[in-house]
C-alpha cells in the first residue's frame, strides 16, 4: 500500500507517518509539502520528514499559482467570508490538495492523507477536493481515527517513536496556518472571547501604535480586476503581493478578529494578518464603485457572498465556483485603472480615484453649470412616484373607516 500525505513539517503530521506505518503494515508513506509563502527551512523539513518514516518528500514551490489561479480571482469577485475573513487558508487548499492528488496519481498511490482534526474545515476542502479530481482514492484522516486528543500525547507519541521534536514545545499554543496571503492564529487565549489577543501572537503586522507617524501614500494599478502594478512599477503577482504585506505590515494594516461560523456549524475564533490582501480589497472596492453601473455593482456584491461560501466550504472545485468566475470575469472587464491610497496607522484612506472606464461624469454631477436640465425631474418622479401615491390614498381612507 501506498499513501501520499499532506506534510506540513509540524508536530501532528509528522506522527502521522509512523502511525499510517503501524496501522497499515508494510505500507509505503510518501510526503508532499506545498510552499505557499510560509517561512521554513526546506532542508531541515525534508530531512525530518525522512527521519519521521517517509520513503520520499516532495517540496512544491506553488506561490506563483496560488496568487495568479486562486488568490487574485478570488479578490476580483470580492469574496469575504461573513463580512470580514479574508479567506487566506480556505483558498489555499483546493490547490494544496491538487497538487497532492497529482503526486498520488504519479506516484500510484493507493490513498491521500491529511492531518486535519474532524472538528474543522480544512478537512472538507482537502476532502472535497480529492473527491473532484480522483474520487478513487481512500482518504486517510488520521485525526478521526486515533486516539490522540491533545498536544501533550501528540507530543509523548513523537518521543515514543523517536520523531525529532525540533523546536516543538507544548507551549506552542496557537493553531497557525501561514502562506503568502495571511496567517491565522487560533486557540489557546483567544479560545475566550472575552480575550483581547496578545501583542507578541502577531507576526505579520506592527500594532498600529508602534506604526510609523508618517504616513505613506501608494498607487495600486488593476487591469481586469487583477492587481497588476504598484506605484507605476508592473510587477507579478508574488511581488506585487509580498510588497503590499511589507508595506501593510509596517502600517498596522490588515489584522481581523473574527469569530466565523464553521462547516461543521460550530463559531470559532480566529485571527488573522492580511495586511496586502486588506489594502487590495479596499483598492479594488474602491475601483468598482466608479466604474460599474448600480445594479451590476448590486449583483457582483450578492454574488461575491455567495462566492466567499463556496471558497469556505471547499467548493472550489465545482460547477458553481466556476460559473460565478465566469460572471466575475465579464464584469471585471471594465474594472481597470488606478485608486490612490495612504497607509497610516492601521488605516487605508483614499485619496484618489481614476479609470477610462469610470461612470462619474463631473460635468453631470457636478453643482455647477452643466448639460443636465433640472426640469426633467419633474416627470421622473411624477412616475417613480406614483405607486407611492396611490397607497397613501387608498390604504389611509381604508384605515380610516
Ligand atoms: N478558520 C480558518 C479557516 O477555516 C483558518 C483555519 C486554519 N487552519 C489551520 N490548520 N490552522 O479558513
Ligand atoms: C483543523 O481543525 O484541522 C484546523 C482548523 C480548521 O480546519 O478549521
Amino acid at each position: 500500500k501506498k499513501i501520499v500525505l499532506a506534510y506540513s513539517g509540524g508536530l501532528d503530521t509528522s506522527i502521522i507517518i509512523p502511525w499510517l506505518k503501524e496501522q497499515y503494515p508494510g505500507c509505503e508513506v510518501v510526503a508532499v509539502c506545498t510552499d505557499v509563502g510560509q517561512k521554513e527551512d526546506w532542508e531541515a523539513l525534508k530531512q525530518k520528514a525522512i527521519a519521521s518514516g517517509a520513503s520520499k518528500i516532495y517540496v512544491l514551490d506553488v506561490k506563483e499559482e496560488l496568487v495568479r489561479d486562486y488568490i487574485f480571482p478570488m479578490l476580483r469577485a470580492g469574496a469575504i467570508y461573513e463580512g470580514k475573513y479574508l479567506l487566506g487558508t480556505s483558498i489555499a487548499r483546493p490547490l494544496q490538495a491538487k497538487k497532492q492528488v497529482e503526486i498520488a496519481l504519479k506516484e500510484g498511490a493507493d490513498a491521500v492523507a491529511h492531518g486535519c482534526t474532524g472538528k474543522g474545515n480544512d478537512q472538507v476542502r482537502f476532502e472535497l477536493t480529492y473527491k473532484a479530481l480522483a474520487p478513487h482514492l481512500e482518504i486517510i484522516a488520521p485525526w478521526r481515527m486515533w486516539d490522540i486528543r491533545s498536544r501533550e500525547q501528540a507530543i509523548e507519541y513523537a518521543q515514543k517513536h523517536g520523531i525529532p521534536l525540533g523546536n516543538i514545545s507544548k507551549k506552542n499554543i496557537y493553531s497557525r496556518d501561514w502562506n503568502i496571503w495571511h496567517i491565522s492564529h487560533e486557540g489557546g487565549i483567544l479560545e475566550d472571547l472575552w480575550n483581547r489577543p496578545e501583542e507578541d501572537m502577531f507576526m505579520l503586522t506592527r500594532s498600529p501604535k508602534e506604526a510609523p507617524d508618517q504616513e505613506e501614500e501608494i498607487t495600486v494599478e488593476f487591469e481586469q480586476g487583477i492587481p497588476v502594478a504598484l506605484d507605476g512599477e508592473r510587477l507579478g503577482p508574488v511581488e506585487l503581493l509580498t510588497r503590499l504585506n511589507e508595506l501593510g505590515g509596517k502600517h498596522g494594516i490588515g489584522r481581523a478578529d473574527v469569530v466565523e461560523t464553521r462547516v461543521v456549524g460550530m463559531k470559532s475564533r480566529g485571527v488573522y494578518e492580511t495586511p496586502g490582501g486588506t489594502i487590495l480589497f479596499t483598492a479594488l472596492r474602491e475601483l468598482e464603485m466608479i466604474t460599474l453601473d448600480a445594479e451590476t455593482l448590486s449583483l457582483k456584491r450578492q454574488l461575491a457572498a455567495r462566492y466567499a461560501e463556496l471558497v469556505y466550504q471547499g467548493k472550489w472545485f465545482t460547477l458553481q465556483r466556476e460559473a460565478l468566475d465566469a460572471f466575475m470575469k465579464s464584469v471585471a472587464r471594465f474594472l481597470t485603472g488606478k485608486i490612490r491610497l495612504a497607509l497610516y496607522k492601521g488605516n487605508i484612506i483614499v485619496c484618489g480615484r481614476s479609470s477610462e472606464y469610470s461612470l462619474y461624469l463631473q460635468d453631470l454631477a457636478s453643482f455647477g453649470e452643466s448639460s443636465y436640465d433640472h426640469r426633467d425631474a419633474t416627470g421622473f418622479i411624477k412616475l417613480y412616484g406614483l405607486p407611492v401615491g396611490v397607497s397613501a390614498m387608498v390604504q389611509k381612507k381604508l384605515e380610516a373607516e
